[in-house]
């Protein structure tokens, strides 16, 4: 090994056709293929190190993390040395760019940030594809992350997980945008991995998600390569509702859903209306996500702002790969 010191970036990404549920929770196996799009504004920003000694170190955000941080990121790590047959102790330094205003989860960037400098620290040279089964066992979500634009998780049919990786399948460079408006940016009670977990195990509604999010991602594509934004985006919008409904069949049965996330969801409907086509989604919390094109980003941000000054709206463009910083 001839690097001590890499720094990757990659970018978040948010789900249009959502993933929902673990067939192998070990493996981060999804019972869905997904596709999302990756934004330019929310990124990760991670150093690795080589240290001596033999454990591991984790500073996020310039604060060193507990025990039971570090052992997850060991764990992740240890993927890694595992195949580069390293014993190395590694200290990660990792920032996340997204506004703690946004509201945004940061876990999809996080690992696919961690794991892009770890495979130039290890000189493991994976290509993307490969990096992303890897990246996919710290958090689901980050197995997109690897690519920018539109990209698709698919959710593979190998027990190993060796064919459960990502694959870019458009560079949404036509006019795209997506806003975030923040309605709560407080932790959320109820996880991801939780609100799956709940669904998968107790919701009747889980089954028909499962056959219709694969019938929205033959339609999503259909839609992408056509070009056909208003396809892509009333997919989306009914898409994400559908995820949200098999949570209310749970038992016990949640939602993420706060009073005024109902009122953003009638005021982008009202919006629509007007003739500027936006659509919208949301994963698991009460913030909403709107696509939109670019060229009315400014105009529809506008209108929301007026209608809620207190949850001012992030634009965000079309953002790029996860790629290296520097390697010394
Ligand atoms: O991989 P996680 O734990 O970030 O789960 C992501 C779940 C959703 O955001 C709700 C959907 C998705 O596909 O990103």
């Amino acid at each position: 090994m001839t690097k001590t010191r890499v720094t990757a970036r990659a970018h978040t990404n948010i789900a249009l056709i959502k993933y929902w549920g673990k067939r192998d929770t070990e493996l981060f196996l999804p019972m869905n293929s997904s596709l999302s799009l990756t934004l330019d504004e929310f990124y990760t920003d991670t150093t690795v190190s080589l240290i001596e000694g033999n454990s591991d170190q984790f500073v996020l955000n310039g604060e060193l993390q507990e025990i039971k941080e570090i052992n997850k990121i060991s764990q992740f790590i240890d993927l890694f040395r595992k195949v580069a047959g390293h014993q190395s102790a590694i200290k990660v330094e990792s920032t996340n760019h997204v506004p703690t205003a946004a509201g945004l989860a940061s876990s999809a960037s996080a690992f696919a940030a961690l794991g892009t400098a770890l495979n130039e620290l290890f000189e493991l040279n994976f290509d993307q594809t490969t990096l992303s089964t890897f990246v996919r066992q710290g958090s689901g979500s980050a197995t997109r992350s690897i690519f920018g634009g539109f990209v698709e998780w698919q959710m593979g049919t190998k027990s190993d997980g060796s064919d459960s990786c990502a694959n870019k399948i458009d560079n949404a460079d036509w006019n795209i945008a997506m806003l975030t408006i923040p309605v709560n940016t407080g932790k959320k009670e109820i996880s991801s991995r939780e609100g799956m977990k709940l669904t998968v195990e107790t919701s009747p509604f889980y089954p028909a998600w499962v056959e219709q999010a694969g019938k929205d991602l033959i339609t999503i594509k259909e839609a992408i390569s056509q070009r056909d934004f208003i396809r892509l985006g009333e997919i989306t919008e009914a898409n994400g509702m559908k995820m949200h409904g098999t949570m209310l069949g749970a038992t016990p049965p949640f939602s993420y859903w706060e009073p005024l996330t109902v009122k953003v969801l009638q005021r982008i409907r009202e919006i629509r209306g007007l003739g500027l086509p936006c659509y919208y989604t949301m994963d698991a919390g009460p913030n909403v996500k709107v696509i939109c094109q670019a060229n009315q980003a400014d105009q529809i941000k506008q209108l929301l702002d007026d209608t809620f000054p207190n949850n001012p709206t992030i634009i965000s463009g079309v953002g790029r790969d996860a790629y290296i910083l520097s390697a010394e």
